[in-house]
């Protein structure tokens, strides 16, 4: 089974390219399943189907087409199949501070149970070998960086607090349940969340594999937009993800030749450069602007002709490698970045804002900082085996 995680700013276009690929998919053949994670569902609309009737179907993937299906999760109907106790222990607890029932159920709706959900389907649909490709269409990259991250977080707190919570409670629970404002949480609490996390055990390595999993990240030729792409960029190389396409959407077409636009092409022209240099040598692909919006069948198969080649397999991986990696290393990081055509002697290195900026004689290579690095400076450089690693460490400033 493969996986296409469409990612980016609100607006940019992620479910209509995510449809338009899912369109593609199944014509050539693959059983493919389109899913919505973003809470601002629309895939619905750019397949053009009636809401209502949509919505009342859509507890199982929904047939679009032939070997086409879509999905959106829908976070009520969650609660009801996996978070009931978490949700109902969550209220009672709110309850208890005053606030009605109305706003304590808005409440328990805690981050990242949507995304947790989705990948509860995937796991179950990979197991079920239903689909050879789910094309995920993802909420905002804020929403999606807590949805790639949440294995590793899961599986922290099961390591390291819910075992331990769990024998505390059992000790504390005959004594706490009389003196304690706020009622404890009950066995069958703790079962709840066991019982998810089986449903969600595997998914982390799913992710991580770049056999399975590749990111498309979108953006628009503008300023604004590209900062956040180039965030997300950094948080899924962080996270173990491989991002293998950029994909640039509403460009500009050449035959627009009103003056009105001018500046508007000028700007776009610049960005895009920026874009082709910064994610280097991750390849970058552009969709035209069209004359209306993307909606329905016929509209998503002229937006995935402008993506795709003829006879192109929009499922095919395009990388393997992710550009850079970051690990913890004795109180700094190290990167690791890949650096095939690389000798040492022409290798530079500096640091510009939350950046690393690597050169190789006239190429050079943009490497993102996460926060947790921002502020440290590279102490150190070697290159083996085509790998160049570099040591970043706070340098205090003494006196
Ligand atoms: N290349 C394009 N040309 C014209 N309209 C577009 C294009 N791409 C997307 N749209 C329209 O822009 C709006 C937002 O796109 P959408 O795919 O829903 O974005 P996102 O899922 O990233 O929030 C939709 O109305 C869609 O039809
Ligand atoms: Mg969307």
């Amino acid at each position: 089974m493969r996986m296409l995680l469409f990612s980016g700013k609100g607006g940019v276009g992620k479910s209509s390219l995510a449809a338009a690929t899912g369109v593609k998919l199944s014509r050539m053949g693959y059983r493919t399943l389109v899913m919505s994670v973003d809470p601002a569902h629309s895939l619905a609309d750019a397949f053009d189907l009636d809401i209502d009737l949509f919505g009342a179907q859509t507890a199982d993937p929904y047939p679009v087409g032939e070997k086409l299906w879509i999905h959106e999760v829908n976070i009520q109907r969650e609660i009801r199949r996996h978070w009931q106790e978490i949700s109902a222990y969550v209220i009672s607890v709110l309850r208890t501070t005053g606030i009605s029932e109305v706003e304590a159920e808005e409440l328990a709706i805690l981050p990242g149970m949507e995304e947790l959900s989705a990948m509860m389907y995937v796991n179950q649909f990979r197991r079920e070998e239903r689909f050879d490709v789910i094309v995920l269409d993802c909420a905002p990259t804020a929403e999606s960086m807590r949805f790639v991250s949440m294995p590793t977080t899961l599986d922290w707190y099961m390591k390291h607090i819910f075992s331990f919570q769990r024998s505390l409670l059992k000790a504390v629970r005959p004594i706490a349940n009389r003196v304690a404002p706020i009622e404890l949480p009950t066995d069958t609490y703790f079962a709840n969340i066991q019982r998810l996390f089986e449903r969600l055990e595997g998914v982390d390595q799913l992710l991580e594999d770049p056999q399975t999993t590749s990111v498309r990240l979108v953006t628009n030729p503008e300023k604004m937009v590209l900062r956040e792409t180039q965030r997300a960029f950094v948080y899924f190389s962080l996270h173990g993800l491989t991002v293998d396409t950029v994909i640039v959407n509403r460009v500009l077409p050449a035959e627009v030749s009103d003056p009105f636009f001018a500046e508007w092409r000028q700007s776009q022209r610049k960005i895009l450069d920026e874009i082709h240099e910064y994610f280097a040598p991750v390849p970058v692909r552009e969709t035209p602007l069209f004359t209306h919006e993307v909606m329905g069948r016929q509209r998503l198969e002229e937006l995935a002709e402008a993506l795709y080649r003829e006879g192109e397999n929009p499922a095919a991986i395009v990388r393997e490698e992710r550009p850079y990696s970051f690990a913890k290393q004795d109180g700094g990081y190290s990167i690791r970045l890949q650096l095939p055509f690389a000798t040492k002697g022409e290798i530079g290195l500096f640091k510009k804002d939350d950046e690393l900026v690597v050169e190789v004689g006239s190429v050079r290579r943009h490497i993102g900082l996460p926060t947790s690095m921002a502020s440290m400076q590279p102490v150190h450089a070697r290159l083996e085996n085509k790998i160049l690693t570099v040591e970043m460490k706070d340098v205090l400033l003494k006196g």
